[in-house]
């Protein structure tokens, strides 16, 4: 199976969402990355439910809904509710990840768990098969743009092998810096899902570089 793409629209023009949403829907694109920061768990803020029911209204890829903030339990519903098909909350937000994942399960979304650099796959180990998908973060969270940290090919192959061994279906996400050069290796260690921001959305051609990624 060929890698999947995630443009992140946090790198997008969001006076022209619905032109940007668009362009995504003509592209290759896989799903369309949304990501939420609350100015808590991140130093950022971005946009919220409304945004992101506004994106939905235009899209026809499922949204994969990054949320990077407290307390995401809270929010579930409203954001299912707006749309997303994936939600993945943070590892390092979660005090009870198990039934977080549940309560994501039970809305029909697909459950997904982000994972800052610092976090050790290891750590998923007992949960790795209630889980759909992993988002390995290759920056810290909170801004679009960054430089890819190179150890995150280490932790997309550890993490593979922890699935292989353990029978799950999870998915494994690589979120942060991924551009042309990176792709490659991150596909070769195990990635499935590649979101891509600045890099798509400072393209000359967004839609034909969606393609070239897709290709890899
Ligand atoms: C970072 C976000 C990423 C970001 C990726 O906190 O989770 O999804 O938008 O943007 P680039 O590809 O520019 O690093
Ligand atoms: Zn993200």
């Amino acid at each position: 199976m060929s890698i999947q793409i995630a443009p992140s629209v946090l790198a997008s023009d969001f006076a022209n969402i619905q032109k940007e949403v668009e362009m995504l829907n003509a592209s290759e694109a896989d799903f369309i990355h949304v990501d939420i920061m609350d100015g808590v768990f991140v130093p950022n803020i971005s946009f919220g439910i409304p945004v992101t029911a506004a994106i939905n209204k235009h899209a026809k890829k499922p949204l994969d809904v990054h949320l990077m903030i407290v307390n995401p339990d809270n929010y579930l519903e409203a954001f299912r509710n707006a749309g997303a098909e994936i939600i993945s909350v943070h590892y390092e937000a979660c005090n009870h990840l198990h039934r977080t994942l549940q309560a994501i399960k039970q809305l029909g979304a697909k459950a997904g768990v982000a994972i800052n650099p610092h976090t050790s796959v290891d750590l998923l180990e007992d949960v790795i098969q209630d889980i759909d998908l992993v988002c390995i973060m290759s920056v810290n969270p909170g801004f679009g743009g960054q430089k890819f940290i190179e150890n995150t090919y280490d932790k997309v192959k550890k993490l593979k092998s922890l699935i292989n061994r353990k029978g799950a279906n999870t998915l494994i996400e690589i979120d942060g810096g991924v551009n042309q050069q990176n792709a490659p290796k991150l596909m070769e260690s195990g990635a499935d899902i590649l979101v891509a921001g600045s890099f798509v959305f400072s393209a000359k051609d967004p839609i034909k570089t969606i393609k070239e990624l897709k290709s890899i």
